[in-house]
């Protein structure tokens, strides 16, 4: 796998990531915007970010094809995690779900699989199946999206439970309340926080104190957002786009080390948690 020069998080295996990948929520949505979503992840994959995140979910299965189309003749380049839907997270469901996503993927293995967020079938059933899916060398890792520190809890409780290998939560300067209890929990134990909806969806853009560090950075208020999230241990950041020139900004977000007063800019702005708070999701 080839990262070109972007940072890298180490998964509890020793295995190293990106700390910068790519998203693909609401791509495939509409079969006009295929070949241009497609080129906006390869270019990405260009730039190094090759972790690519998506999931059944998204567009019912169509941004696993528009990633099948982008990774197409680069399978090796790519850490490839996707999701399976909690309503489908029963042992045969999870078994059944990772082979449909395997053929709109059109490849063998997905490197990291994700239990979407928590439903109503029992954790144990669901780590039985991954289980399986690795033996199987349908998947190399496994791991959870939008679980809080006493779902982690439950989840480590549990026979096998201990081999969780990311937890990918909603996380940016306007969610900060991880920083207090979750992440520090995931840190202690190795376990990489993949952080999505990094910009907010682009809903922070227009905060003026993003806009004050990102001028004096010579940036975009977008880069000035990821690098922030990034600048924590252990964390890596998925944002999606499907636009050449914000792509190309992303990536420069790998190179932006902010300075304590910009820090200090952002912490008055979008003030840490100082207690527990429940976390968020989208
Ligand atoms: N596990 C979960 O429950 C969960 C939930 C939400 C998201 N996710 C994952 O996390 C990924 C990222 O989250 P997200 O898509 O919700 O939100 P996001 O990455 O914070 O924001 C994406 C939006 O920001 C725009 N954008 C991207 N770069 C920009 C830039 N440099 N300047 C201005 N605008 C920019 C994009 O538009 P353009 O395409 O025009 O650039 C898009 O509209 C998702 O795609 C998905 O893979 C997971």
């Amino acid at each position: 796998m080839k990262h070109e020069d972007v940072r890298t998080a180490a998964l509890p295996s020793g295995e190293q990531v990106p700390v910068l990948g790519q998203g693909t929520w609401f791509m495939g949505e509409d079969r006009r915007q295929f070949q241009k979503e497609a080129n906006a992840l390869r270019l990405g994959l260009d730039l190094g970010m090759t972790l690519i995140d998506t999931a059944e979910m998204y567009a019912n299965g169509g941004a696993e094809e528009v990633v099948a189309e982008a990774i197409d003749g680069r399978r090796d380049e790519v850490f490839l995690v996707s999701k399976v839907l909690p309503s489908n997270a029963s042992h045969r469901g999870t078994l059944l779900a990772c082979e449909r996503s395997l053929k709109r993927l059109k490849c063998e293995t997905i490197d990291l699989y994700l239990l979407h967020w928590r439903g109503g079938h029992p954790l144990a059933q669901t780590i039985a199946a991954f289980e399986d899916l690795i033996r199987a060398g349908k998947i190399r890792y496994w791991g959870v999206s939008n679980f809080d520190t006493d779902d982690l809890e439950e989840l480590e409780a549990i026979d096998g439970g201990n081999a969780v290998a990311t937890n990918q939560v909603l996380y940016n300067l306007t969610r900060r309340g991880l920083e207090y209890g979750l992440l520090p929990w995931c840190q202690s134990r190795n376990i990489p926080v993949m952080a999505y909806s990094p910009i907010e969806q682009g809903r922070m853009l227009a905060h003026p104190a993003l806009i004050r560090v990102a001028r004096e950075c010579g940036t975009t208020p977008a880069v000035v957002a990821l690098a922030f999230v990034i600048s924590h241990d252990g964390v890596i950041a998925i944002p999606k786009s499907s636009a050449p020139q914000h792509i190309r900004e992303n990536r420069s977000a790998v190179d932006l080390q902010l300075t304590p007063g910009q820090l200090a800019i952002l912490d008055e702005a979008f003030p840490a948690p100082r207690r527990k708070r429940p976390l968020e999701m989208l």
